[in-house]
């Protein structure tokens, strides 16, 4: 008996799981293809929508690698979402392609700096990314040597090869060294050859998500890289929708209601055309809608859609810096919060921002750092679309001091900083 009813206890469970199964499986999926819609993914090269003259001025900058020649550098820079190291990560690829059925042996090396902020550690990291693509042969340590070192090895390792592609990507998040240099390894690299540190040819692709980064390059460096300077542009909302278009198919047949495309690409396009934001937004919708159990995207998916997406960014942001980046950030989002409520303000000085901080630390339950550094942090372009910096004039003798303003919406600034959106000023204490 008791086996019996055990037995039928389980076979009730066993049901109720396969319920859930089933309950599962029945739920609208929307979205077939989830790869198609994530950042980072290399489309194929018909789905590079828009970028046709870069993608040649780019071929043409390399192309001596693929005939056994020295290249010359690159220098690549524009807005995010532009396309930057999508388009470089493909001409490499090509180039490298090409090259092999030419029967040259080309390393295809891609260095992301905002991971790597100092010269060393882009030294350490390119070195290797190069002793990975040759196979290991080396046992190269992370911490430990100077740049020089590394820099070593690379010239040991490019023996093998008979041509490199190096994309610096981010190049702007180097930090500078103590003698204010920031392009160094650009130096290092390009001057190589001249330098007779080795035979090899390299194809340097430096990029930068900031738009004057040329004009705070080293004269000398810059003049190796000649002319070559490309400037990614925005997409335009039409671009923007080819580009979404073109990624369609990661959905069922008429899982998209018709307008959801074209308001998404007017959303992405409002502050500056950026393609990873258009897409972040498809794919937010998408997964909005499936949760919502909804039978298509909708348009009105697309606003909690975008607040996802800048949401994303900003956590994407600060994920690479110290935790006191967030901590500022929520200060500052706070404040703003506040000033909604009682009539705005346009901007925070440094010390208001301050001491709102210092009591996100003492929630957070962690020393803050000093008021010099966190101007410094404020300063930084480490808050690059997220917060303004200006001078201001003060009014009637006041003079003029740095006003701190945020670019972004202070919710999802809070949100992208890991609390509740719905998180105020009084609820911490300031
Ligand atoms: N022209 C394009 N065609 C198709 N997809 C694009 C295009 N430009 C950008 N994307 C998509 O947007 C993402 C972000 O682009 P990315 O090259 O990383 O921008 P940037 O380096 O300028 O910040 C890419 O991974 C890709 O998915
Ligand atoms: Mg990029």
């Amino acid at each position: 008996m008791t086996d019996e009813s055990t037995g039928s206890n389980r076979s009730d469970a066993a049901r109720n799981t396969d319920e859930m199964f089933v309950a599962e499986s029945d739920s609208p999926r929307l979205i077939k293809r989830l790869d198609l819609l994530e950042v980072g993914a290399v489309p194929e090269g018909d789905r590079i929508v828009g970028r046709n003259n870069e993608i040649e001025a780019l071929v043409s900058n390399l192309r001596p690698i693929v005939r056994g020649e020295p290249p010359t550098p690159v220098l690549i820079s524009g807005k995010t979402g532009t396309g930057k190291s999508l388009v470089a990560r493909h001409v490499a690829e090509t180039a490298t392609n090409v090259a092999e059925r030419e029967g040259l042996d080309v390393a295809d090396i891609y260095v992301d700096c905002s991971q790597h902020s100092t010269e060393t550690r882009a030294v350490c990291a390119t070195a290797r990314a190069i002793n990975k693509v040759a196979g290991s042969p080396r046992d190269i340590p992370l911490t430990g040597l100077g740049a020089s070192q590394y820099y070593t090895y690379i010239w040991e390792l490019l023996e093998d090869f008979d041509a490199a592609v190096v994309m610096l990507d981010e190049i702007d998040r180097i930090q500078p060294d103590n003698d204010g240099n920031q392009d160094n390894i650009l130096m290092q690299l390009s001057r190589a050859r001249e330098a007779q540190k080795t035979d090899t040819n390299i194809g340097i692709i430096a990029i930068s998500n900031k738009l004057d980064y040329p004009e705070e390059m080293n004269q000398r460096v810059r003049s190796s890289f000649g002319d070559a300077e490309l400037l990614f542009p925005p997409y335009d909302a039409n671009q923007l929708k080819d580009i979404m278009r073109a990624r369609e198919d990661a959905f069922y047949d008429d899982a998209l209601e018709s307008g959801v495309i074209p308001k998404a690409a007017a959303l992405a396009a409002r502050e500056h055309g950026d393609a990873r934001k258009a897409i972040r937004i498809l794919k937010n919708a998408g997964q909005i809608a499936e949760e919502m159990q909804d039978t298509v995207v909708r348009e009105a998916h697309l606003d909690e859609a975008k607040q996802r997406a800048e949401a994303d960014r900003v956590a994407e942001h600060v994920s690479t810096q110290t935790p006191h980046a967030r901590h500022i950030l929520l200060a500052l989002a706070l404040l703003t919060k506040n000033a909604e409520a009682d009539d705005g303000e346009d901007g925070y000085r440094t010390t208001a921002v301050y001491d709102a901080y210092k009591i996100v630390c003492e929630q957070e339950g962690t020393d803050p750092l000093k008021i010099d550094r966190v101007r410094q942090l404020l300063d930084e372009q480490a808050f690059l679309d997220i917060i303004e910096c200006r001078r201001t004039g003060g009014g009637h003798q006041k003079g003029t001091f740095t006003a701190h303003r945020l670019l972004k919406d202070p919710d999802v600034v809070v949100e992208g900083v890991g609390h509740d959106p719905a998180l105020v000023a009084s609820d911490i204490g300031i």
